[in-house]
Parts: C-alpha cells; sequence; structure tokens
C-alpha cells in the first residue's frame, strides 16, 4: 500500500518527503538531548546537594566520635593530672568543632522532608500530648493540643500532625497573603527580611516577641522612643514612665506601614517569605505539601 503512493509521487517529491522526515527525526532528537541535557544538570545539582550534606554529616559524626572517645580516655584516666592536661585542648577543640557542625548544618539546603526536627517538634509537642492525654475535656472529648510556632509548610504541619498535635496555628504565611490587612509596606518587609533580620525583643509589656529588626528598635534601645505619655493603658504590666517606645502605637504605625515609628512583629520563618499569595492558593499550596510529605512518610 505504502509501496504504491510512493511510487506515485516524483523523484522531487520524494526527495522532500525524505528532507521533511529527516528534518523530523532531527528535530525530535534535539528535543530528547535537550531535555536529557537540562535533566542531567539538574541531577548533577542534586548530587552535588547531597555530596555537601553527607560531608556534613559525616564531618559531624567524626568530630562527636572523636570527642566521645576523648571524654572517655578523660574519665578512665580522671586522676591523672598530667593525662588531664594533655588532653583538655583536644577537648575543648574538639568541643568548638561539634558547636560548629552543629551551627552549620540548618544552613544546608534541606529539603522539607529531609528537614531534622526542631526541639519543639520533637520535645514540646510530644511532652505536651503526653501530658493532657489522661485528662479529657468537660465534654469527654479529649484536650486537642495545637502546635504553634515556625509552622511553614504543608511538611511541617504533617509532623505535627503526626506527633499528635490535633491542628496547628499559623501567623506568618498569613501575613503575606493579599488578604490580610496589613499595609502592603508590612507585607514586603518579610520579602526583604534575610534571616539574620528576625530578631526577639523584649515587649514594654514584659513578654518577649520575635520581630524584624530595623532602626526604629535602635533607636528605642538607645532611649530615642520613650512615650511622654499613655493613651491607650492597654496592659497593667507596661509602666509608660519606664517603657522604652508604646508597643500598641508602634504596632499600628508598622500596621499602617509606617515602619520608621513602629516595628515588624513576625514569625522565626518570616525570613522564607518571597511573594504575597492569596489565602486560596496558600490553603492549595499546604495541602499539596502536606500530602506529599505524608506519601514519602509512607513510602
Ligand atoms: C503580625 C503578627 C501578629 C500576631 N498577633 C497575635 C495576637 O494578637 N495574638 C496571638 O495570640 N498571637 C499573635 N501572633 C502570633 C501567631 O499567632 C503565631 O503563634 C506566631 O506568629 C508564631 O507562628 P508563625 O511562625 O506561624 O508566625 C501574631 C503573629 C504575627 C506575625
Amino acid at each position: 500500500m505504502l509501496g504504491r503512493h510512493l511510487a506515485d509521487i516524483s523523484v522531487r517529491g520524494k526527495f522532500t518527503l525524505v528532507l521533511v522526515l529527516v528534518a523530523i527525526l532531527l528535530l525530535v532528537v534535539t528535543a530528547f538531548g535537550w531535555s536529557g541535557i537540562r535533566d542531567s544538570g539538574a541531577v548533577t545539582r542534586t548530587l552535588a546537594l547531597n555530596v555537601q550534606k553527607s560531608r556534613m554529616i559525616g564531618r559531624t559524626l567524626n568530630d562527636s566520635n572523636v570527642l566521645r572517645t576523648v571524654h572517655i580516655s578523660m574519665l578512665a584516666a580522671a586522676r591523672n593530672e598530667a593525662y588531664q592536661g594533655k588532653r583538655a585542648p583536644r577537648k575543648l577543640e574538639y568541643e568548638k568543632r561539634v558547636a560548629d557542625d552543629l551551627k552549620e548544618f540548618p544552613s544546608l539546603p534541606w529539603t522539607d522532608a529531609e528537614r531534622p526536627l526542631t526541639e519543639i517538634e520533637q520535645r514540646l509537642v510530644t511532652e505536651v500530648v503526653a501530658g493532657v492525654a489522661p485528662y479529657v475535656a468537660p465534654n469527654g472529648n479529649p484536650i486537642p493540643v495545637i502546635a504553634a510556632g515556625g509552622v511553614y509548610t504543608g511538611a511541617d504541619i504533617m509532623r505535627f500532625i503526626k506527633l499528635g498535635a490535633a491542628g496547628v496555628q499559623m501567623g506568618t504565611r498569613f501575613v503575606a497573603t493579599h488578604e490580610c490587612d496589613a499595609d502592603e509596606r508590612f507585607k514586603q518587609s518579610y520579602i526583604d527580611a534575610a534571616e539574620k533580620d528576625v530578631v526577639i525583643i523584649k515587649s514594654p509589656v514584659g513578654m518577649p516577641g520575635r520581630a524584624l529588626h530595623n532602626e526604629f528598635l535602635d533607636l528605642a534601645a538607645e532611649g530615642q522612643k520613650t512615650p511622654a505619655r499613655c493613651p491607650y493603658r492597654c496592659i497593667h504590666t507596661c509602666d509608660y514612665t519606664k517603657a522604652p517606645y508604646c508597643i500598641t502605637l508602634a504596632l499600628a504605625n508598622a500596621k499602617k506601614g509606617r515602619l520608621r515609628h513602629g516595628f515588624a512583629f513576625a514569625g522565626q520563618n518570616a525570613w522564607r517569605v518571597d511573594r504575597i499569595m492569596s489565602v486560596a492558593d496558600l490553603f492549595k499550596e499546604l495541602m499539596d505539601g502536606y500530602e506529599a510529605a505524608e506519601a514519602a512518610a509512607l513510602a
């Protein structure tokens, strides 16, 4: 059938046909080649990241192992002062190494699924869940534990739920939404923040709080923002004659975007915010992330 059709085509037509077929073949080969090159680039990058992480883990294990050996040898020769003196510098050296290793760990590019459990995830939630477990609410239901602080991704939510929390409370992620009624400049301060900008301050009402470091906080620390009077009287524990600044005024100004006259409160992961999105998109991202993390945990 094909042969009969080919016989009907002129030599020039056959030549054109071959040319078109070769061109299509070339396009297909180029497309496959190009996607192969792109994929191999991604594989190389992933490999490089994993090598970096493996080396870090290897180094930490090695350093902590040396430290353990030094500790044991010092314990074994507890009464030998000369030996203790000889080993002490090595102990100090490896204590510092392990501390440096552990400091470097969080800066590695962990994926959500790989991120080591934080102390809160590991201890606080587990202990609180176990602590309230023997008690029931007056209606007979178990007392729900809501985890909060630094919950950023769907994978984070999944971990807290698996640790026994009934739910999570999230602040920062919802600040960075179109629906949040804070001024755009407040939201932009999250996008602009680097990790080092997220600091813990002592608020005039006596509680610690996380905030994005700015000039206002520096001036307040220098005593240049003391309130002359107190129109709000919002909380007993705040004595305006001793307060470094008026927190109500500072937060109201920040909400209006007047960040030279206030500062933004923020969660520990505010520096990770890189865009403002809708609440609907945020929920979708969180739910997708939750399901992906759950599937990865089951695999
Ligand atoms: C701008 C901002 C305002 C907040 N206001 C309140 C508040 O009025 N009452 C409260 O209990 N928590 C408040 N929080 C705390 C959050 O509910 C949440 O527990 C905290 O930010 C830690 O979680 P995150 O890392 O998700 O932000 C606020 C947090 C932010 C960032």
